[in-house]
This record gives C-alpha cells, sequence and structure tokens, in this order.
C-alpha cells in the first residue's frame, strides 16, 4: 500500500492526489481520502486513483491537512468498505495504515465484547478503534494513545492518524513498514516513498522503527514507545522530478527498459575501471576479509531480485570457488535456517522494503551472519539494515514489474564476485581483464541491442495470443529464462513457465505441440552445444521455437521459427543483455493485449506484508 498526508498552509487535496498517483505503483485496488473541512470527511473508491478523483470531482475539498491512502488488499477484499482512511468508531479519527496487524483478531474481539460495530473487513479499523478506545478511557492526548497501542501490537505498520479534535496536529507511527516525512516551511509532507515529496523540498526525514512522530506545519517531534524524545535527523534527496515521470514514453515499463544502458553505467561509474584494472566498492573492501574467507554466501530475495541471486550464484561459484545458495526470502525466514559463524547472506531487493526480505535478514543477522544489502532505494529499510552492501544506482523503478533494477542488480553482483575473486586469487589475471572490459562494454551492447525492438514488437503481434509459453536456458542463462517467464506472467496475463532446458524432459515435454511458443535462451557460451541438442527435441515435436541468439549461430537458426539477435559476450555477462529482449517481449504482448502494463492486476511494487 501507499500513503500520503500534507499538513501546512497550501491545499492538501491536489498535494495528496498527485501523491497518491505517484505511489499507485505499490497498490491500486481501491483508495481514499481523509481531510478536515467543517469536520471530518472520508472518502474513498474501490479501484484506482483515477476512479477516486472522478468520484470527487466538484467537492468543496477545502482543507490545509489530510491523509490519504492506496491500497493491495491484505485483510478484506478490494471495496469501497474496506478502502482506506478508516474512521473511528467515536468519529473522531481516521486512520490510513499500511502493513499487517497479526494480532488483530484478538483485538478485535476485546473491542467487540465492549460493543464495537465494524464496517470493514480490515485490520486496520481494528487498530484504530483499539486506540480510540484507548483514548476514550484514558482521557488523554492522541499520541499517548497511539503509544500504548502500539505497544501491543503484533505486526508491521505504517500508521497516519487525522483528529478533527486537533486540526493542526497528525500523528504518524512505524514499524517495518516505511514514512518519509518531508520538511517544508512551516508544512510537512509524509509518504511511502520520497516520490511524493521530491517536489516541495527536498529535506527528508526517514522514520524509524517503533518511533511515534508528532507533527505540526512547524513542528516535528520523535518520541520512542516510551515517550523519549528522539532526534529527527534530517537528510537530503539525491533525486530529481524527472526521474518519476514518464518523459515520452507510453508506459514506465518502456522508459525503463530504454534506460538499462544509462543505469548500467550509472552502477557502474567510478567503481569498474577496466583500464586501471580495479573494481572500487566502499561495501565490500570493510568486509573484504569476511568475504574471501567465506565457506558460504546465501543470497535472499524475493520475485526479480530472486533471480538476480540465481544468476549470481553462477558467477560467485564461477569466479570465487564460493558455495553459493540462493533462498526465496519467505522461506528462509520461517524455515529455521542453519547458519554458522562466518556465512554471508546477501539480501536483493530494488524496493529496500519487501517485509519477507527484510525480516530473513534480521534473524540472520541475530544469528551471526554477515549482511550485505543490494539495494536500489537509498535509505530503504534493507540498506539500513544492512551491514554493509552496494547501491544498485538504478534510479526509482516505477513499473511494477522490475526491468532495470535486475540489470543494475546483476552489474553490482558481478562486480562484487570479480573483487572477491581478484583478492582471493580464484581468477587468472588475463580472465580477470576480460571480463572488466567485457562489463564495461554492457551499456554500449544493450543500447545497440535495444534498436531491434521493431522485431521483437511484431513477434509480440505474432504471439500474442497464445495461452502458454515456456522458457528454457542452461547455465547463466537459466535464471534468465525464468525472469522471462515471469515478466510475461506479470504483464499479460499468459501463462509462463521457465525450466532448465534439460530438465524440461523430465515434465514440461508433455506440453509441446504445434501450439507452444518455447523461448531459447541460447548465447553462445560453454552450454550451447547442449542447448541446441533441447532446442532440436522441441522441434521434434513441433512446438514453435523462438531463440534468443548470437549473430551467424546457422545451427539455431534452421531449428528456429523466430530468432531475437543479441551481441555476444562472455558468459558471465551475457544475462544482463539476453534478458532484455525477455523484457521487450512481455512488454509488446502485454501492450498488444490491450492490458496495463505498468500496473498488472493484483501485483504491487513493494511487498511490504508477508
Ligand atoms: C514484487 C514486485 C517484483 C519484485 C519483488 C521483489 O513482487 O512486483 O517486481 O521483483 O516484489 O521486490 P524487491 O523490491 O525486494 O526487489
Amino acid at each position: 500500500c501507499g500513503i500520503v498526508a500534507y499538513i501546512g498552509q497550501r491545499e492538501a487535496y491536489p498535494i495528496i492526489l498527485k501523491g497518491l498517483k505517484r505511489l499507485e505503483y505499490r497498490g491500486y485496488d481501491s483508495a481514499g481520502i481523509a481531510l478536515l473541512n467543517d469536520g471530518l470527511k472520508v472518502y474513498k473508491k474501490k479501484g484506482k486513483v483515477a476512479n477516486l478523483e472522478e468520484e470527487l470531482q466538484g467537492k468543496d475539498l477545502h482543507s490545509n491537512i489530510g491523509i490519504g491512502h492506496t491500497r493491495w488488499a491484505t485483510h478484506g477484499e478490494p471495496s469501497d468498505r474496506n478502502a482506506h482512511p478508516h474512521r473511528s468508531a467515536s468519529g473522531r479519527f481516521a486512520m490510513i495504515h499500511n502493513g499487517i496487524i497479526e494480532n488483530y483478531a484478538q483485538l478485535k474481539q476485546e473491542l467487540l465484547s465492549k460493543g464495537y460495530v465494524f464496517h470493514s473487513d480490515t485490520d486496520t479499523e481494528v487498530l484504530l478503534n483499539f486506540i480510540d478506545d484507548i483514548q476514550k478511557n484514558n482521557d488523554c492526548q492522541p499520541e499517548e494513545a497511539v503509544r500504548i497501542a502500539l505497544k501491543r501490537v503484533v505486526g508491521a505498520y505504517v500508521i497516519v492518524l487525522l483528529d478533527q479534535e486537533n486540526p493542526d496536529t497528525l500523528i504518524a507511527a512505524r514499524k517495518g513498514s516505511p514514512l518519509v516525512i518531508g520538511v517544508g516551511k512551516n508544512e510537512h509532507f509524509l509518504a511511502s516513498d520520497a516520490s511524493p515529496i521530491i517536489e516541495y523540498t527536498k529535506e527528508v526525514v526517514y522514520v524509524n522503527d517503533y518511533e511515534v512522530a508528532i507533527i505540526r506545519p512547524d513542528e516535528l517531534i520523535l518520541k520512542n514507545l516510551g515517550n523519549e524524545r528522539q532526534t529527527p535527523f534530517i537528510t537530503k534527496l539525491d533525486m530529481e522530478l524527472a526521474a518519476i515521470e514518464k518523459g515520452g514514453y507510453d508506459h514506465f515499463m518502456l522508459k525503463e527498459i530504454f534506460e538499462q544502458p544509462q543505469t548500467i553505467f550509472d552502477c557502474l561509474r567510478g567503481r569498474l575501471d577496466a583500464t586501471a584494472g580495479t573494481i572500487t566498492m566502499s561495501g565490500i573492501e570493510k568486509y573484504a576479509d569476511e568475504l574471501v574467507n567465506t565457506n558460504r554466501i546465501v543470497m535472499v530475495a524475493c520475485g526479480t531480485s530472486w533471480h538476480a541471486g540465481l544468476v549470481a550464484e553462477y558467477i560467485f561459484e564461477e569466479l570465487c570457488r564460493i558455495n553459493v545458495e540462493v533462498e526465496y526470502a519467505s522461506e528462509f525466514r520461517y524455515r529455521n535456517p542453519v547458519i554458522n559463524k562466518g556465512d554471508v547472506i546477501i539480501a536483493i531487493s530494488q524496493s529496500g522494503e519487501t517485509a519477507d526480505t527484510l525480516v530473513a535478514i534480521e534473524n540472520a543477522k541475530n544469528q551471526g551472519a554477515i549482511i550485505f544489502g543490494v539495494v536500489n532505494v537509498v535509505g530503504s529499510s534493507i540498506s539500513r539494515a544492512s551491514h554493509a552492501g552496494a547501491y544498485t544506482h538504478a534510479g526509482p523503478e516505477i513499473g511494477v514489474a522490475s526491468t532495470k533494477a535486475f540489470t543494475a542488480q546483476l552489474a553490482v553482483l558481478t562486480m562484487m564476485a570479480l573483487a572477491v575473486a581478484k583478492k582471493k586469487g580464484t581468477i587468472t589475471e588475463q580472465r580477470y581483464q576480460t571480463l572488466l572490459k567485457e562489463l564495461e562494454a554492457v551499456p554500449e551492447k544493450v543500447s545497440k541491442l535495444l534498436k531491434s525492438v521493431d522485431g521483437i514488437k511484431a513477434l509480440a503481434e505474432k504471439y500474442k495470443d497464445a495461452e502458454d509459453f515456456l522458457y528454457l536456458g542452461r547455465g547463466f542463462n537459466f535464471p534468465v529464462a525464468l525472469e522471462g517467464a515471469l515478466k510475461l506472467k506479470e504483464i499479460s496475463y499468459i501463462h509462463a513457465e521457465g525450466y532448465p532446458a534439460a530438465e524440461m524432459k523430465h515434465g514440461p515435454i508433455a506440453l509441446v505441440d504445434e501450439t507452444l511458443p518455447v523461448v531459447f535462451i541460447a548465447t553462445r557460451d560453454s552450454y550451447h552445444e547442449k542447448v541446441i541438442s533441447n532446442m532440436q527435441e522441441i522441434k521434434a515435436r513441433k512446438g514453435m521455437v523462438i531463440s534468443v541468439i548470437n549473430e551467424g549461430d546457422e545451427q539455431s537458426i534452421s531449428l528456429s521459427n523466430d530468432v531475437i539477435i543479441v551481441p555476444e559476450a562472455d558468459e558471465v555477462i551475457a544475462p544482463m543483455l539476453s534478458v532484455i529482449p525477455m523484457q521487450l517481449l512481455a512488454y509488446y504482448i502485454g501492450v498488444a493485449r490491450g492490458l496495463d502494463v505498468d500496473k498488472p492486476r493484483n501485483l504491487a511494487k513493494s511487498v511490504t506484508v508477508e
């Protein structure tokens, strides 16, 4: 979910509405706003923010304070009544919430026995009435009621409370879900990330877990749950407004795919120097001994970031001779995993807020592991929970399906592996030098590759009505097959499976007939001959082969119905190139099917619930 709030001298509604649109990538099944205009007014609507906007046309929405929310449903189906803000039973408070209150059933029972009636299925309404009840019984300040309530709460949350009896104060608190406060002149902006704020101020405060913020136009007070004052630490945002706008592209996803030459370049800049033969990454240097001496690296991530971890497994094992495991954060955190002294965990996350990844590393940290964060969003929770790390510097990624963050993750992880391999002596000088040069050449090659979009657009038209897709690859390109299938599923709602090309014989081959498109990621590498054999197996069963290959690969061409040519690269580097046609194919198929590719149904960009 995304939250926005404003307090100051300006009209709150337009600021909140615009902010919600910027945060819509975090969830878009319903939206709502609460304002103080002749009493507390709450407006909410199922569907996207635009539906709410339409509903509110022509209404008097004057208010200098307000809270807004865009939702990704957890408790209760998407509907008007489950949309936020919720209003307390007394009518005095309205509240927005992102996260999950795990013990809500118990709290709800207590409130039901006191005669409370609920108007939604949400855990948020339970927490709000719990606060309301405490406030009434103790006749205390709302901030105190919030503190008392939160001490009883199990779960993750960021909340913002609007109180009609205190029209100059907002109360906010967080644990586990993100909250940024923009500090302006006689005004404050609250949001889940910096994108709704950047337009108005670059000075922000990241609220920490277990902190309660009392916000007035000219004052920001932070307290912990024990009522002790905390010092707000002001950070300067290093982000431009243009970075969060579409800049002439039809969709954010397309813009982000096309930004990759630049984002990969930005990621390498200042770190990789192929001429001098050096890689400089301060986060790595700080823990160089630990990395060189570790017996095991565990990559922990979700979704596309998990696929980046899988590619990195091949890279680290090949170059550094370190045993690598790749874990879904959601499984790892609950599995009672074995963590040995000296184990290194690499947490990979675009948003830096994915709840499962965050908790997984916190657990591992408590057991003595060293945590590296490979994170895109500066100042995010995962970056702060890590001992060290390297930002991917891909800029804000807004399209819900991850693209440029993935290639930047690969760039960072490859540099890390090269730096460790060099220190460890597990790579020859010649290979090291070659790979540095290859890495440096990636932005250029991506640029070249992006010129072939017309061919991919035509393929999208041809295959857009397929009901299933199979994506196959081996070695370094196996995770690319998984990522290709995930992209297609997310954006086009076509069922797709990614598989190791050889393992396909043990099941998916049963699906093959003349209607099934099979995408082979078959660039020239040490597995190439083997992949061609698998291609032959599909061809023999009349599957339609679309292959992603390097120039001049006549054998693949003769076995394929269609080909996509990508520039040649060392196999360690190849996934950064071969994934790009996967992104474009999914994008153009989604568009050809008339879908909202930036906001695919049921998904959210930043999953801050477990
Ligand atoms: C969501 C997004 C994916 C993303 C995954 C992990 O599912 O829709 O695009 O890969 O979360 O997110 P993270 O921010 O941790 O990389």
